[in-house]
């Protein structure tokens, strides 16, 4: 067992109450959601944050761990690096309770880029396939397993400057989209990832976004695609 200084930040609905430092044992192979649910249960039943499937696939439990966002279930407590681990909820978010955010503000950008798939020949019963090696595949490789973690959102410099700014995830969710052959809402996405302060010409390439990303998702590549393609629509509304 290892024991480890636990630094929580505290408060609700946008109202801090500082930090509050905790004692707790873990093993080796223990995570920092582990050391969540030991505060709450050996310490503070009302502490709170959140989590659901404990295994990299939900997105909940992200956090600001010693001030990177990161998922607190994939994360050892033993690789940080120190005794002392301070854990803060998502930035660019709104706070709920302690480490609990909101993720509202994320899934409005998200929604406005048009994310679910729309048909581009609905009447059709043709079935629709994508060949492997297609356009398509070659270029949503590696960008196709967001978990809308918001991790990326949270380390975006221009999103905690910007309410308007779309963030990676949606503008990657939009790339992924616009080029899908079967897809038909192209004019829909592109004058959302237009515009000037909202869109993706607001990116400061600082590759922020890319390096937290815990599915390992290229989002400045996705971004800086569209803006080369914004640059020559004709290619994104032929998509074949
Ligand atoms: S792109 Fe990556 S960091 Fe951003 S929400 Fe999806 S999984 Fe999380
Ligand atoms: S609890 Fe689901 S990703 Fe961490």
């Amino acid at each position: 067992m290892i024991r480890y200084q636990v630094r929580v930040a505290r408060g609700e609905q946008g109202i801090s109450r500082g930090h509050q430092t905790f004692e707790v044992e873990l093993e080796d192979r223990m995570t920092v959601l582990d050391a969540l649910f030991r505060i709450q249960r050996e310490h503070d039943p009302e502490f709170t944050f959140r989590c659901a499937c404990r295994v990299g696939m939900c997105g909940t439990c992200a956090a600001s761990i010693n001030g990177i966002p990161r998922l607190a279930c994939r994360t050892r407590a033993s690789v940080l690096g120190g005794k002392r681990i301070t854990v803060d909820p998502l930035p660019n978010l709104p706070v709920i309770r302690d480490i609990a955010v909101s993720m509202q503000p994320f899934f409005d950008q998200w929604k406005r880029v048009t994310p679910g798939f729309r048909p581009r020949a609905p009447e059709s019963t043709e079935l629709a396939t994508i060949p492997e090696g297609s356009r398509y595949m070659r270029l949503s490789k590696g960008k196709r397993d967001c978990i809308t973690c918001g991790a990326c959102f949270g380390a975006c410099g221009v999103k905690a400057a910007s309410a308007e700014y779309l963030g990676p995830a949606a503008i990657n969710r939009a790339m992924l989209r616009l080029i899908d052959p079967r897809d038909g809402a192209v004019e829909e996405r592109v004058s959302v990832l237009d515009q000037e302060r909202a869109g993706v010409w607001r990116c400061h390439t600082q590759f922020n976004c890319t390096e937290v990303c815990p599915k390992g998702i290229t989002l400045t590549e996705s971004i800086t695609w569209l803006q080369r393609s914004l640059l020559r629509k004709s290619s994104l509304r032929n998509k074949a």
